[in-house]
Protein backbone atom coordinates (compact mmCIF):
# COMPACT_ATOMS: atom_id res chain seq x y z
CA UNK A 1 0.00 0.00 0.00
CA UNK A 2 1.22 3.31 -0.99
CA UNK A 3 1.40 5.73 2.11
CA UNK A 4 2.73 9.76 2.43
CA UNK A 5 2.54 11.08 5.71
CA UNK A 6 1.58 14.78 6.50
CA UNK A 7 3.05 16.31 9.76
CA UNK A 8 1.28 18.98 11.25
CA UNK A 9 4.11 21.24 12.87
CA UNK A 10 2.86 24.84 12.96
CA UNK A 11 1.30 25.38 15.65
CA UNK A 12 2.94 27.77 18.33
CA UNK A 13 2.66 25.62 21.52
CA UNK A 14 1.65 29.26 23.92
CA UNK A 15 1.94 26.74 26.66
CA UNK A 16 5.18 26.11 26.67
CA UNK A 17 6.32 29.59 26.99
CA UNK A 18 9.06 29.43 24.68
CA UNK A 19 11.44 30.96 22.19
CA UNK A 20 11.69 27.26 20.72
CA UNK A 21 9.10 26.16 18.59
CA UNK A 22 7.06 23.88 20.67
CA UNK A 23 7.58 20.55 18.47
CA UNK A 24 11.46 20.84 18.58
CA UNK A 25 11.56 20.47 22.26
CA UNK A 26 13.68 17.36 23.03
CA UNK A 27 12.23 14.43 23.95
CA UNK A 28 14.81 11.63 25.28
CA UNK A 29 17.46 13.64 22.87
CA UNK A 30 15.25 14.15 20.10
CA UNK A 31 12.76 16.69 19.20
CA UNK A 32 9.06 15.91 19.29
CA UNK A 33 9.21 16.21 15.88
CA UNK A 34 11.52 13.45 15.56
CA UNK A 35 9.50 11.17 17.06
CA UNK A 36 6.39 11.89 15.15
CA UNK A 37 8.65 11.22 11.98
CA UNK A 38 9.96 8.05 13.46
CA UNK A 39 6.95 6.65 14.14
CA UNK A 40 5.23 7.58 10.10
CA UNK A 41 8.42 5.86 8.64
CA UNK A 42 7.65 2.53 10.13
CA UNK A 43 4.70 2.86 7.19
CA UNK A 44 7.84 3.03 4.84
CA UNK A 45 5.73 6.47 3.58
CA UNK A 46 6.70 7.25 -0.25
CA UNK A 47 6.77 10.70 1.29
CA UNK A 48 6.61 12.61 4.23
CA UNK A 49 5.62 16.25 4.28
CA UNK A 50 5.83 18.27 7.06
CA UNK A 51 3.74 21.53 7.61
CA UNK A 52 5.44 24.21 9.61
CA UNK A 53 4.89 27.64 10.55
CA UNK A 54 6.08 28.93 13.87
CA UNK A 55 9.71 29.00 13.71
CA UNK A 56 9.18 27.20 10.23
CA UNK A 57 13.51 28.04 10.08
CA UNK A 58 14.41 25.41 12.24
CA UNK A 59 11.86 23.10 12.38
CA UNK A 60 12.59 22.89 8.66
CA UNK A 61 16.61 22.08 9.87
CA UNK A 62 15.40 19.62 12.12
CA UNK A 63 13.12 18.12 10.07
CA UNK A 64 15.51 17.41 6.79
CA UNK A 65 18.31 16.73 9.14
CA UNK A 66 16.30 13.45 10.14
CA UNK A 67 15.34 12.53 6.98
CA UNK A 68 16.98 14.85 3.95
CA UNK A 69 14.54 13.12 1.80
CA UNK A 70 10.92 14.72 3.76
CA UNK A 71 9.23 17.92 2.33
CA UNK A 72 8.84 20.79 4.18
CA UNK A 73 6.08 23.67 3.44
CA UNK A 74 4.98 26.51 5.51
CA UNK A 75 1.95 27.74 6.14
CA UNK A 76 2.14 31.38 6.75
CA UNK A 77 -1.16 31.60 9.23
CA UNK A 78 -2.50 28.73 11.33
CA UNK A 79 -6.11 29.20 10.28
CA UNK A 80 -6.74 25.70 11.40
CA UNK A 81 -6.12 21.67 11.23
CA UNK A 82 -7.67 21.66 8.16
CA UNK A 83 -5.91 24.76 6.71
CA UNK A 84 -2.73 23.24 7.62
CA UNK A 85 -3.27 20.14 5.99
CA UNK A 86 -3.88 21.62 3.16
CA UNK A 87 -0.69 23.08 2.29
CA UNK A 88 0.71 20.12 1.55
CA UNK A 89 -1.74 19.53 -1.47
CA UNK A 90 1.61 20.46 -3.61
CA UNK A 91 4.06 18.57 -2.17
CA UNK A 92 2.04 15.30 -2.73
CA UNK A 93 1.21 16.46 -6.53
CA UNK A 94 0.81 13.10 -8.23
CA UNK A 95 0.55 10.77 -5.24
CA UNK A 96 -2.31 8.92 -4.85
CA UNK A 97 -2.19 6.46 -2.28
CA UNK A 98 -3.36 6.65 1.62
CA UNK A 99 -2.22 9.90 3.35
CA UNK A 100 -2.07 9.66 6.98
CA UNK A 101 -2.10 12.89 9.08
CA UNK A 102 -0.22 12.85 12.27
CA UNK A 103 0.34 15.64 15.17
CA UNK A 104 4.23 16.85 15.22
CA UNK A 105 3.63 17.37 19.30
CA UNK A 106 2.26 13.68 19.33
CA UNK A 107 4.97 11.18 19.71
CA UNK A 108 3.92 7.96 21.12
CA UNK A 109 1.86 6.51 18.51
CA UNK A 110 2.90 2.93 17.75
CA UNK A 111 3.97 1.34 14.46
CA UNK A 112 1.36 -1.21 15.05
CA UNK A 113 -1.63 1.49 15.01
CA UNK A 114 -0.27 3.25 11.91
CA UNK A 115 -0.45 -0.22 9.92
CA UNK A 116 -3.91 -0.57 11.26
CA UNK A 117 -5.22 2.46 10.21
CA UNK A 118 -4.14 1.76 6.96
CA UNK A 119 -5.23 -1.44 6.88
CA UNK A 120 -8.43 0.16 8.28
CA UNK A 121 -8.47 2.28 5.37
CA UNK A 122 -8.34 -0.51 2.51
CA UNK A 123 -12.01 -1.02 3.83
CA UNK A 124 -13.45 2.73 4.34
CA UNK A 125 -12.92 5.93 2.74
CA UNK A 126 -11.93 7.56 6.30
CA UNK A 127 -10.51 6.16 8.87
CA UNK A 128 -9.63 8.16 12.30
CA UNK A 129 -7.54 7.07 15.24
CA UNK A 130 -9.54 7.09 18.57
CA UNK A 131 -8.76 6.21 22.25
CA UNK A 132 -10.88 6.18 25.27
CA UNK A 133 -10.41 8.86 27.23
CA UNK A 134 -10.04 8.61 30.99
CA UNK A 135 -10.50 12.27 31.50
CA UNK A 136 -12.11 13.62 27.98
CA UNK A 137 -11.71 17.08 28.85
CA UNK A 138 -11.52 19.11 25.23
CA UNK A 139 -10.70 16.67 22.81
CA UNK A 140 -12.87 16.29 19.68
CA UNK A 141 -15.33 13.57 20.33
CA UNK A 142 -16.26 11.09 17.86
CA UNK A 143 -19.88 10.44 17.54
CA UNK A 144 -20.53 6.84 16.39
CA UNK A 145 -23.46 4.78 14.82
CA UNK A 146 -22.04 0.97 16.04
CA UNK A 147 -18.76 0.61 14.01
CA UNK A 148 -19.48 3.79 11.69
CA UNK A 149 -18.44 7.51 12.60
CA UNK A 150 -21.32 9.89 11.95
CA UNK A 151 -18.71 12.71 12.74
CA UNK A 152 -16.39 14.28 14.77
CA UNK A 153 -17.54 17.40 17.19
CA UNK A 154 -14.87 19.63 19.19
CA UNK A 155 -15.71 20.34 22.20
CA UNK A 156 -15.85 23.99 22.21
CA UNK A 157 -19.07 23.18 19.58
CA UNK A 158 -20.31 20.28 21.46
CA UNK A 159 -23.53 19.74 23.06
CA UNK A 160 -23.68 18.45 26.78
CA UNK A 161 -25.14 15.15 25.57
CA UNK A 162 -21.87 15.12 23.26
CA UNK A 163 -19.45 16.22 25.76
CA UNK A 164 -20.49 12.84 27.58
CA UNK A 165 -18.82 10.76 25.11
CA UNK A 166 -15.63 9.51 25.93
CA UNK A 167 -14.27 7.95 22.36
CA UNK A 168 -11.81 10.83 21.57
CA UNK A 169 -10.30 12.14 18.49
CA UNK A 170 -6.30 11.32 18.30
CA UNK A 171 -6.15 14.11 15.77
CA UNK A 172 -4.11 10.86 13.53
CA UNK A 173 -6.17 10.87 9.79
CA UNK A 174 -6.00 8.38 7.45
CA UNK A 175 -7.71 8.89 3.62
CA UNK A 176 -6.76 8.68 -0.14
CA UNK A 177 -4.77 11.54 -0.99
CA UNK A 178 -7.64 12.91 -3.64
CA UNK A 179 -10.49 12.74 -1.62
CA UNK A 180 -8.42 14.25 1.35
CA UNK A 181 -7.94 17.58 -0.63
CA UNK A 182 -11.45 17.09 -2.05
CA UNK A 183 -12.63 17.24 1.22
CA UNK A 184 -10.58 19.60 2.92
CA UNK A 185 -11.65 22.12 -0.19
CA UNK A 186 -15.58 22.05 1.46
CA UNK A 187 -14.60 22.73 4.67
CA UNK A 188 -15.59 25.98 6.16
CA UNK A 189 -14.10 28.05 9.37
CA UNK A 190 -17.90 27.93 10.33
CA UNK A 191 -17.54 27.16 14.16
CA UNK A 192 -17.19 28.46 17.75
CA UNK A 193 -12.96 28.61 16.92
CA UNK A 194 -13.37 30.32 13.84
CA UNK A 195 -11.07 27.80 12.29
CA UNK A 196 -10.99 25.55 9.74
CA UNK A 197 -11.56 21.50 11.57
CA UNK A 198 -9.76 18.88 9.61
CA UNK A 199 -12.09 16.81 11.57
CA UNK A 200 -15.03 17.93 9.69
CA UNK A 201 -13.76 15.76 6.46
CA UNK A 202 -15.99 13.03 8.03
CA UNK A 203 -19.15 14.73 7.91
CA UNK A 204 -18.76 15.81 4.64
CA UNK A 205 -17.44 12.51 3.46
CA UNK A 206 -20.74 10.53 5.33
CA UNK A 207 -22.65 13.47 3.29
CA UNK A 208 -21.39 12.18 0.29
CA UNK A 209 -22.74 8.23 1.13
CA UNK A 210 -19.00 7.30 1.81
CA UNK A 211 -17.90 5.67 4.68
CA UNK A 212 -15.59 6.53 7.62
CA UNK A 213 -14.70 4.50 10.92
CA UNK A 214 -12.09 4.39 14.15
CA UNK A 215 -9.50 2.95 14.66
CA UNK A 216 -8.68 2.51 18.40
CA UNK A 217 -5.78 2.59 20.69
CA UNK A 218 -4.44 2.66 24.25
CA UNK A 219 -4.61 6.96 25.51
CA UNK A 220 -1.15 6.52 26.17
CA UNK A 221 -0.45 6.49 22.21
CA UNK A 222 -2.23 10.10 21.90
CA UNK A 223 -0.74 11.63 24.37
CA UNK A 224 0.03 15.12 23.15
CA UNK A 225 2.56 17.88 24.31
CA UNK A 226 1.42 21.30 25.13
CA UNK A 227 3.01 22.47 28.41
CA UNK A 228 6.70 21.91 30.35
CA UNK A 229 4.99 19.53 32.71
CA UNK A 230 3.58 17.73 30.36
CA UNK A 231 6.86 17.40 27.75
CA UNK A 232 8.67 16.19 31.52
CA UNK A 233 5.46 13.47 31.81
CA UNK A 234 5.73 12.36 28.56
CA UNK A 235 10.13 11.91 28.91
CA UNK A 236 8.75 9.97 32.41
CA UNK A 237 6.97 7.87 30.10
CA UNK A 238 9.54 7.32 27.97
CA UNK A 239 12.14 6.14 30.14
CA UNK A 240 9.88 3.77 31.96
CA UNK A 241 9.06 2.19 28.76
CA UNK A 242 12.67 2.14 27.62
CA UNK A 243 14.21 0.68 30.92
CA UNK A 244 11.14 -2.00 30.59
CA UNK A 245 12.50 -2.80 26.73
CA UNK A 246 16.09 -3.34 28.82
CA UNK A 247 14.83 -5.98 30.87
CA UNK A 248 13.22 -7.55 27.90
CA UNK A 249 16.56 -7.58 25.60
CA UNK A 250 18.94 -9.51 28.71
CA UNK A 251 20.32 -6.09 30.14
CA UNK A 252 20.99 -5.90 33.43
CA UNK A 253 20.15 -2.43 35.08
CA UNK A 254 20.45 -2.74 38.72
CA UNK A 255 19.31 1.04 39.77
CA UNK A 256 16.85 0.86 36.33
CA UNK A 257 14.94 4.32 37.65
CA UNK A 258 18.54 6.19 37.61
CA UNK A 259 19.60 5.28 33.50
CA UNK A 260 18.23 7.33 31.18
CA UNK A 261 18.29 6.40 27.71
CA UNK A 262 17.72 8.22 24.38
CA UNK A 263 14.86 7.83 21.61
CA UNK A 264 17.93 5.23 19.59
CA UNK A 265 19.83 3.70 22.37
CA UNK A 266 20.59 -0.23 21.35
CA UNK A 267 22.28 -2.42 24.21
CA UNK A 268 22.77 -5.99 23.81
CA UNK A 269 21.99 -8.68 25.85
CA UNK A 270 23.90 -9.51 29.09
CA UNK A 271 25.21 -6.19 28.61
CA UNK A 272 25.34 -4.52 32.21
CA UNK A 273 24.23 -0.53 33.00
CA UNK A 274 25.70 0.22 36.22
CA UNK A 275 23.66 3.39 38.21
CA UNK A 276 23.35 6.93 37.19
CA UNK A 277 24.49 6.36 33.78
CA UNK A 278 22.91 8.48 30.76
CA UNK A 279 22.93 7.94 26.73
CA UNK A 280 23.07 10.96 24.23
CA UNK A 281 21.50 9.77 20.92
CA UNK A 282 23.38 7.50 18.71
CA UNK A 283 24.52 4.75 21.15
CA UNK A 284 24.70 1.24 20.50
CA UNK A 285 25.91 -1.06 22.63
CA UNK A 286 26.95 -4.46 21.92
CA UNK A 287 26.80 -7.91 24.05
CA UNK A 288 28.36 -8.14 27.30
CA UNK A 289 29.15 -4.79 27.53
CA UNK A 290 29.60 -3.17 30.70
CA UNK A 291 29.19 0.91 31.39
CA UNK A 292 29.69 1.39 34.74
CA UNK A 293 27.89 4.23 37.08
CA UNK A 294 27.77 7.91 36.49
CA UNK A 295 29.31 7.68 32.59
CA UNK A 296 27.61 9.76 30.09
CA UNK A 297 27.40 8.50 26.36
CA UNK A 298 26.91 9.81 23.04
CA UNK A 299 27.21 9.07 19.34
CA UNK A 300 29.19 5.87 20.02
CA UNK A 301 29.65 2.11 19.94
CA UNK A 302 30.86 -0.91 22.23
CA UNK A 303 31.91 -3.52 21.02
CA UNK A 304 31.18 -7.00 22.86
CA UNK A 305 32.93 -7.52 26.64
CA UNK A 306 34.33 -3.72 25.77
CA UNK A 307 33.85 -1.39 29.82
CA UNK A 308 33.52 2.01 30.21
CA UNK A 309 33.77 3.74 33.25
CA UNK A 310 32.82 4.72 35.95
CA UNK A 311 32.84 8.44 35.33
CA UNK A 312 33.66 8.18 31.83
CA UNK A 313 32.63 10.32 29.35
CA UNK A 314 32.15 9.09 25.22
CA UNK A 315 31.44 11.44 23.09
CA UNK A 316 30.42 11.22 19.16
CA UNK A 317 33.06 8.86 17.00
CA UNK A 318 34.19 7.13 19.44
CA UNK A 319 34.40 3.55 18.28
CA UNK A 320 35.11 0.80 21.20
CA UNK A 321 36.51 -2.65 19.91
CA UNK A 322 36.42 -6.03 21.47
CA UNK A 323 37.15 -5.86 25.17
CA UNK A 324 38.41 -2.24 25.06
CA UNK A 325 39.02 -0.88 28.19
CA UNK A 326 37.97 2.99 28.96
CA UNK A 327 38.56 4.36 32.64
CA UNK A 328 37.72 6.59 35.46
CA UNK A 329 37.80 10.61 34.23
CA UNK A 330 38.57 9.88 30.54
CA UNK A 331 37.10 11.71 27.80
CA UNK A 332 37.03 9.69 24.15
CA UNK A 333 36.00 11.53 21.39
CA UNK A 334 35.88 11.02 17.52
CA UNK A 335 38.04 7.96 18.24
CA UNK A 336 38.92 4.22 17.18
CA UNK A 337 40.03 2.48 20.30
CA UNK A 338 41.74 -1.47 19.40
CA UNK A 339 40.70 -4.66 20.48
CA UNK A 340 41.69 -5.44 24.33
CA UNK A 341 43.32 -1.21 24.29
CA UNK A 342 42.90 0.36 27.91
CA UNK A 343 42.48 4.01 28.80
CA UNK A 344 42.44 3.46 32.69
CA UNK A 345 42.49 6.79 34.00
CA UNK A 346 42.31 10.79 33.56
CA UNK A 347 42.95 11.21 29.65
CA UNK A 348 41.73 12.79 26.53
CA UNK A 349 41.73 10.98 23.74
CA UNK A 350 40.24 12.68 20.65
CA UNK A 351 40.56 12.29 16.75
CA UNK A 352 43.07 9.54 17.33
CA UNK A 353 43.20 5.97 15.93
CA UNK A 354 44.56 3.36 18.18
CA UNK A 355 45.70 -0.36 17.40
CA UNK A 356 45.03 -3.60 19.68
CA UNK A 357 47.18 -4.47 23.08
CA UNK A 358 48.28 -0.73 23.73
CA UNK A 359 48.03 0.73 27.07
CA UNK A 360 47.75 4.08 27.62
CA UNK A 361 49.28 5.58 30.94
CA UNK A 362 47.18 7.81 33.48
CA UNK A 363 46.95 11.58 31.74
CA UNK A 364 47.81 10.93 28.58
CA UNK A 365 46.16 13.90 26.47
CA UNK A 366 45.79 13.88 22.55
CA UNK A 367 46.79 17.03 21.52
CA UNK A 368 44.49 17.80 18.53
CA UNK A 369 43.79 21.22 18.24
CA UNK A 370 46.12 23.66 17.58
CA UNK A 371 43.47 26.69 18.03
CA UNK A 372 42.19 26.88 14.40
CA UNK A 373 42.66 22.75 13.37
CA UNK A 374 41.71 19.86 14.36
CA UNK A 375 44.80 17.34 13.73
CA UNK A 376 45.05 13.33 13.95
CA UNK A 377 47.21 10.61 16.38
CA UNK A 378 47.84 7.60 15.29
CA UNK A 379 49.30 5.12 17.75
CA UNK A 380 49.56 1.16 16.73
CA UNK A 381 49.26 -2.23 18.21
CA UNK A 382 50.83 -2.87 21.12
CA UNK A 383 52.12 0.31 22.72
CA UNK A 384 53.27 1.37 26.03
CA UNK A 385 52.18 5.43 26.21
CA UNK A 386 53.42 6.50 29.65
CA UNK A 387 51.37 8.12 31.86
CA UNK A 388 51.27 12.25 31.39
CA UNK A 389 52.24 11.84 27.46
CA UNK A 390 51.22 15.02 25.55
CA UNK A 391 50.77 13.66 21.84
CA UNK A 392 50.79 16.82 20.12
CA UNK A 393 49.25 15.86 16.45
CA UNK A 394 49.34 15.22 13.98
CA UNK A 395 51.71 12.81 15.16
CA UNK A 396 52.26 8.57 14.69
CA UNK A 397 53.46 6.09 17.29
CA UNK A 398 54.78 3.12 15.54
CA UNK A 399 53.80 -0.84 16.42
CA UNK A 400 55.13 -1.81 19.85
CA UNK A 401 56.62 1.67 20.39
CA UNK A 402 57.04 3.68 24.04
CA UNK A 403 56.86 7.00 25.50
CA UNK A 404 58.53 8.00 28.07
CA UNK A 405 56.43 9.65 31.71
CA UNK A 406 55.66 13.45 31.07
CA UNK A 407 56.59 13.55 27.39
CA UNK A 408 56.15 15.70 25.00
CA UNK A 409 56.37 14.11 21.90
CA UNK A 410 55.75 16.00 18.49
CA UNK A 411 57.36 14.06 16.07
CA UNK A 412 56.54 10.29 14.58
CA UNK A 413 58.11 7.79 16.95
CA UNK A 414 59.35 4.36 14.77
CA UNK A 415 57.94 1.07 15.86
CA UNK A 416 59.49 -0.58 18.86
CA UNK A 417 61.57 2.59 19.69
CA UNK A 418 61.17 4.19 23.09
CA UNK A 419 60.69 8.08 22.47
CA UNK A 420 61.09 10.66 25.13
CA UNK A 421 61.45 14.31 25.44
CA UNK A 422 61.67 15.92 29.11
CA UNK A 423 64.57 17.28 30.78
CA UNK A 424 66.94 14.85 32.36
CA UNK A 425 66.81 14.37 36.35
CA UNK A 426 69.92 15.92 38.11
CA UNK A 427 70.65 14.88 41.56
CA UNK A 428 72.28 16.91 44.61
CA UNK A 429 73.14 14.83 46.93
CA UNK A 430 72.30 16.79 50.86
CA UNK A 431 70.56 19.08 49.02
CA UNK A 432 67.04 18.50 50.60
CA UNK A 433 68.08 18.66 54.15
CA UNK A 434 70.03 21.78 53.37
CA UNK A 435 66.80 23.37 51.79
CA UNK A 436 65.03 22.16 54.68
CA UNK A 437 67.01 23.74 57.61
CA UNK A 438 67.29 27.38 55.56
CA UNK A 439 63.22 27.39 55.11
CA UNK A 440 62.34 26.23 58.31
CA UNK A 441 64.78 28.76 59.98
CA UNK A 442 63.08 31.03 57.93
CA UNK A 443 59.80 30.23 59.24
CA UNK A 444 60.87 30.59 62.78
CA UNK A 445 62.36 33.83 62.17
CA UNK A 446 58.66 35.18 60.73
CA UNK A 447 57.13 33.77 63.62
CA UNK A 448 59.08 35.35 65.65
CA UNK A 449 58.61 38.67 64.34
CA UNK A 450 54.71 38.82 64.04
C1 LIG B 1 -7.11 18.63 17.69
C2 LIG B 1 -8.39 18.06 17.08
C3 LIG B 1 -9.19 17.39 18.22
C4 LIG B 1 -8.35 16.34 18.87
C5 LIG B 1 -7.02 16.90 19.38
C6 LIG B 1 -6.12 15.81 19.83
C7 LIG B 1 -9.03 19.50 15.23
C8 LIG B 1 -9.95 20.57 14.78
N1 LIG B 1 -9.17 19.11 16.49
O1 LIG B 1 -7.49 19.68 18.56
O2 LIG B 1 -10.38 16.82 17.70
O3 LIG B 1 -9.07 15.75 19.95
O4 LIG B 1 -6.35 17.61 18.31
O5 LIG B 1 -4.96 16.34 20.42
O6 LIG B 1 -8.25 18.99 14.46
N2 LIG B 1 -1.64 22.88 13.68
C9 LIG B 1 -1.05 23.45 12.58
N3 LIG B 1 -1.66 24.53 12.00
C10 LIG B 1 -2.82 25.04 12.46
C11 LIG B 1 -3.41 24.45 13.59
C12 LIG B 1 -2.81 23.37 14.17
O7 LIG B 1 -0.01 23.01 12.13
O8 LIG B 1 -3.30 26.01 11.85
C13 LIG B 1 -0.99 21.72 14.31
C14 LIG B 1 -0.49 22.03 15.71
O9 LIG B 1 0.87 22.47 15.67
C15 LIG B 1 -0.62 20.69 16.39
C16 LIG B 1 -1.78 20.04 15.68
O10 LIG B 1 -1.94 20.70 14.44
O11 LIG B 1 0.53 19.87 16.20
C17 LIG B 1 -3.08 20.09 16.49
O12 LIG B 1 -3.49 21.41 16.64
P1 LIG B 1 -4.18 21.92 17.97
O13 LIG B 1 -4.53 23.35 17.78
O14 LIG B 1 -3.36 21.55 19.15
O15 LIG B 1 -5.53 21.08 17.96
P2 LIG B 1 -6.48 20.77 19.18
O16 LIG B 1 -7.27 21.96 19.47
O17 LIG B 1 -5.70 20.17 20.27
CA1 LIG C 1 -3.44 20.08 20.99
Amino acid sequence: MNTALVILAAGKGTRMNSDLPKVLHPLAGAPLLVHAMQAGASLGPECTVVVAGHGAELVRKAALSHDPTCSVVEQTEQLGTAHAAAQARDALRGFDGTVIVLFGDTPFVRSETLAALVEAQSQHDVVILGFEAADPGRYGRLVMEGDRLNRIVEFKDATDAERAISLCNSGVVACKADLLFNLIDKISNDNAAGEYYLTDVVELARAQGLSATVVRCDESETLGINSRAELAAAEAAFQTRARAQAFDDGVTLPAPETVHFAFDTVVGRDSVIEPYVVFGPGVTVETGATVRAFSHLEGCHLARGSTVGPYARLRPGTELSEDAKIGNFVEVKNARIGTGTKINHLSYIGDATLGDQTNVGAGTITCNYDGVMKHRTEIGDGVFIGSNTMLVAPVHIGDNAMTGSGSVITSDVEAEALALSRAPQIEKPGMATKLFTMLRAKKAKQQRGS
